[in-house]
């Protein structure tokens, strides 16, 4: 069992980073394998809609030179996929909406390579936006088909400079709560065999 995670934020190891590091650890702590990429730093370059995907059906996405199809595959390989971000203008930052619609495209044009598997969005802000974000991270997990755990409140930790969810004890809390929440879930999702 896997579960792989996104950090879009630009600032490595910052607020998003660790909300998503304590969803982390508690699903380490369940047996569940886990795996943190961060994308700060990283160019992504958004689809170009030229469609090849849904001629060639070889799961990749024709834009070649960034890591996008390697994340393709860690998607794939994954039981469970946590996509964080950080509210920039109240929306998720240009780095992961370009992962979700190249990697979202590619998964619909191979017969929806995600279904099934779980989703969980993490959202980091600090004050408004949130919801937004977090509700745009999710309409990626639906159309996917795929299933999304809740928690005891939104997925969503307040804070500006880097380590000030930290002082967000519900929001900490809420990540707990998701992590244990997914680790019921895939758990339960591995004992009978997927059907696609
Ligand atoms: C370009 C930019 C835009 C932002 N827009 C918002 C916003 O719309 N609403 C808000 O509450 N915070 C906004 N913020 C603050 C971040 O969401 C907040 O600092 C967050 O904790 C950063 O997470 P990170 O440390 O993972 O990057 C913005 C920050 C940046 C850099």
């Amino acid at each position: 069992m896997k579960v792989i995670a996104f950090n879009g934020s630009s600032r490595k190891d910052g607020n998003t980073a660790i909300l998503i590091k304590r969803v982390l650890q508690v699903l380490e702590a369940e047996g569940i394998q886990t795996e943190l990429v961060q994308l700060a730093g990283e160019q992504i370059r958004g689809c170009n809609a030229c469609r090849t995907c849904y001629t060639t059906k070889n799961k990749r996405c024709v834009i070649e030179d960034d890591n996008v199809n390697a994340y393709v595959q860690k998607m794939i390989e994954a039981d469970g996929i946590i996509l964080g971000s950080p509210v920039y203008f109240s929306m998720m930052t240009p780095e992961l909406m370009a992962l979700i619609d190249r990697t979202g495209y590619v998964a619909r044009a191979n017969k929806h390579l995600f279904k099934r598997k779980v989703g969980a969005a993490v959202v980091a802000v600090r004050r408004a936006g949130g919801i937004p974000t977090f509700d745009a991270i999710n309409h990626f997990f639906l159309i996917s088909q795929m299933i999304v755990p809740g928690s005891s409140y939104w997925n969503v930790g307040f804070g500006l400079k880097k380590g000030d969810v930290e002082s967000d004890e519900e929001g900490m809390k809420t990540m707990d709560d998701l992590g244990k929440n997914m680790a019921w879930l895939i758990k339960k999702l591995k004992t009978k065999k997927r059907k696609t």
